[in-house]
């Protein structure tokens, strides 16, 4: 592990210094593009590593922030997504990132990209709960809950969600065998809590008998810890991004994905 020096200058403007040879190295940068400082920090961590003349440079965004803005849905928008992407693929030699929220967005890098699933990982832990019933919230997560309901071997369901706005969602009704269950609601990402709060009444009113929920970034905006635990019977997420509820480690997928170069 190289040595580096990270710190804030008295403006509040990033400094990065790395105080190891890396001429001819792989090396692997690993940061996250949230909050905005830390994409700062990593674009400098690309431009020194680069100093060096590495043999390679991986980098590895575990939470790829701006994944979520990759429409222009008014005129003079732009597309945060695509900006991102391309800015953090320009200095490196592939990117790898872990479930992203919409992986269309990588087809934007200027260098191989990949993304990962951490399901494997949130499957580990929930074995310990004993869910009977795998739940994606949407039918965009319904990839993440086939993944984890084939590890644990149990059913899985979708509900139908549409989001009015950053922080209301509506849940179609729609009937789910939950019954007398104990449901794991499975997701890429909680932030405001909405979804989870609209879906875990949904399969309250539908019988089921614990509700939890698991999310692979646990972003938790504006209180929504204190929102969620009431309503639910569990909650935790990866450690893409820590939190109180950081329960479980993505290292293996890494390091299991750094070992298959691309
Ligand atoms: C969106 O489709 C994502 O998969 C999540 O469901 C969403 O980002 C969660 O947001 P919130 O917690 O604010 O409802």
């Amino acid at each position: 592990m190289a040595i580096t020096e990270l710190k804030r200058f008295p403006d509040g403007e990033g400094y990065v210094r790395i105080h190891d040879d890396l001429a001819g190295q792989e090396v692997v940068i690993v940061q996250n593009s949230y909050p905005d400082p830390n994409l700062v920090e990593l674009l400098l961590l690309q431009d020194a590593v680069m100093e060096y003349k590495p043999a390679r440079v991986i980098t590895v965004v575990p939470y790829f922030g701006y994944a979520r803005q990759d429409k222009k849905f008014n005129q003079g928008e732009p597309i945060s997504a695509r900006a991102l992407t391309r800015h953090m693929t320009r200095f490196t030699t592939e990117l790898i990132t872990i479930d992203l929220h919409e992986t269309s967005i990588l087809e934007w890098s200027d260098s191989p990209a990949r993304n990962i699933s951490g399901m494997p990982a949130i499957a580990r832990a929930l074995k310990e709960y004993a869910p009977d019933f795998i739940l994606s919230p949407d039918k965009g997560a319904v990839d993440l809950a086939t993944i984890v309901a084939d590890h644990l071997g149990c059913g899985w369901d979708y509900l139908e969600k549409t989001r009015l706005d950053g922080e209301t969602v509506v849940m179609k009704a729609k009937k789910v065998d939950v019954a007398g269950k104990k449901v794991a609601i499975v997701d890429d990402i909680i932030a405001t809590g909405g979804t989870i709060i609209r879906a875990t009444e949904q399969l309250r009113d539908q019988g089921a008998t614990y509700v939890m929920a698991a999310c692979t970034h646990g972003l938790f905006t504006g209180g929504a810890i204190e929102r969620l635990n009431p309503v639910l019977d569990g909650l935790f997420s990866t450690d893409t991004l820590m939190n109180s509820t950081s329960k479980v480690s993505v290292a293996v997928e890494l390091a299991d994905a750094l070992q298959q170069k691309n």
